[in-house]
Formats: C-alpha cells, structure tokens, sequence
C-alpha cells in the first residue's frame, strides 16, 4: 500500500503524516514514512538544490524527477515488493502542483517523465490537506524557522495557483477512480486525527 500525503506550505500535513504512522505502526507494523524531494542520501542533496537554487522550472521538473527516480529504486519500491506500507510525504502530484499550476510548466512535459521514468507508480491513497493560503502563510510566520526556502518565500498568489492546482488534481484523479481524499486542514488536530484513524481503519478493515 503506497499512501502520499500531499498540500501547500503551512498545511501541517508533516505533522499529521508522523501521527499517521505512529498510529498505523501499532496496527501494522511494516510501514514505513519517507519524504519528496529526499528520501535517498542522493535524493537529499538535489532537495537542496531544488528548494534552495535560482532554477528555471523545467531543472526544477528534471530535478524533482531525479529525486523521484531514486527513490523509487531505492525505497519505494522494494518497500512495496517487501508488502510494506509506504507512507510519503509528498509525491508526483506535488511537481504537477507546484511547477505546473504554480510555475505554469509545461504538464505534458510532467505527463511524460511521469510515465518514462517513474513507470506511471501513483499512490493507491492519496491525502490532500487543503487550506487558505492566508492561514497557512500565517502559520509559515508563526514557526521559529528563520530560513524559508524558495516555495516558502513565493506570494499568497503563487500558493493560491498551487492550491488551486491540488484541487483540480484531485478532481482528476477521483474523476480517473483513484482514491484521493480531501481533508481540511484548517479544522481542530482532533478532528484531523479522527479522520486519520478512520482511513487507516477503514483501509486495514478492507484488506481483511
Ligand atoms: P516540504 O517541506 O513539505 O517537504 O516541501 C518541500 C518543498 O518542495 C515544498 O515547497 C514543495 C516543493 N516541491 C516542489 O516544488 N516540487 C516537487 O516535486 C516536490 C516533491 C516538492
């Protein structure tokens, strides 16, 4: 089971991806959480270039797909193979999202590194955490971090693109029968976490 965890800046979907692997890892305990850009020693040293590098969007794309590659060879899929779940925060939809609809890159170029050199691998559940860009700029400024990196610094109108990205993303892919699940990230940690322990219920529930 590959599950990706997906959202702007600021959506909290990184501390919710930890509580969602904590829980999961006392019900099932082959899993495994990982990251994009990352995940491989490789993968996060072209992190660094990536968040942190003046790029133009396709070295962005090809960089972000390197990444990928890796880790897919390396994590991903002899995880999968291995029966393991494999939880990551962020995946494909985030390059579609941030360089596509928020640098307008050319999709078909994504389209076509998708299916070339990732093999066409999607998440079978993928969780959005959807938010206003205002709130999660404010929660962005309310963290002790000083260094921001290149995403993080872009305008409310860039996050915008991107979150609006997200949601014609999502509508595709539920439209495509892909399991994509949107959560509002701007609701009480209770009620986020109850509806994370609901999908890994009702997720575990079917596979008996
Ligand atoms: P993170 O801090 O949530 O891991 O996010 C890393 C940043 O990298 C985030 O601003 C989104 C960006 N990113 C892209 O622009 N393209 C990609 O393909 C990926 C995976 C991340």
């Amino acid at each position: 089971m590959f599950i990706c965890f997906e959202g702007i800046d600021g959506s909290g979907k990184s501390t919710h991806l930890n509580y969602f692997i904590q829980k999961l890892k006392l019900k099932y305990a082959n899993s495994i959480s990982t990251r994009e850009p990352g995940g491989t020693s490789t993968g996060e040293q072209l992190r660094v270039l990536l968040l942190h590098h003046d790029l133009s969007v396709e070295s962005q794309i090809m960089l972000a797909f390197a990444s990928r590659q890796i880790h897919i060879q390396q994590v991903i899929q002899p995880a999968l193979d291995d029966n393991k779940w494999v939880i990551s925060d962020r995946f494909v939809d985030s390059t579609y999202a941030y360089q596509g609809y928020g640098k307008k890159g050319n999709i078909d170029f994504i389209d076509n590194l998708h299916k070339i050199v990732c093999n066409s691998l999607y998440p079978d559940l993928t969780i959005l955490f959807d938010i206003d860009p205002i709130v999660a700029c404010q929660r962005r400024q309310n963290r002790e971090i000083s260094v921001l990196d290149n995403f993080e610094k872009k305008s409310l109108d860039f996050h915008q693109d991107v979150r609006n990205g997200y949601l014609k993303i999502a509508k595709h892919n539920q439209a495509q029968g892909h399991k994509y699940i949107i959560i509002n990230a701007d609701d009480s940690i209770e009620n986020i976490q109850k509806q994370l322990d609901e999908i890994i219920f009702n997720i575990l529930g079917s596979q008996n």
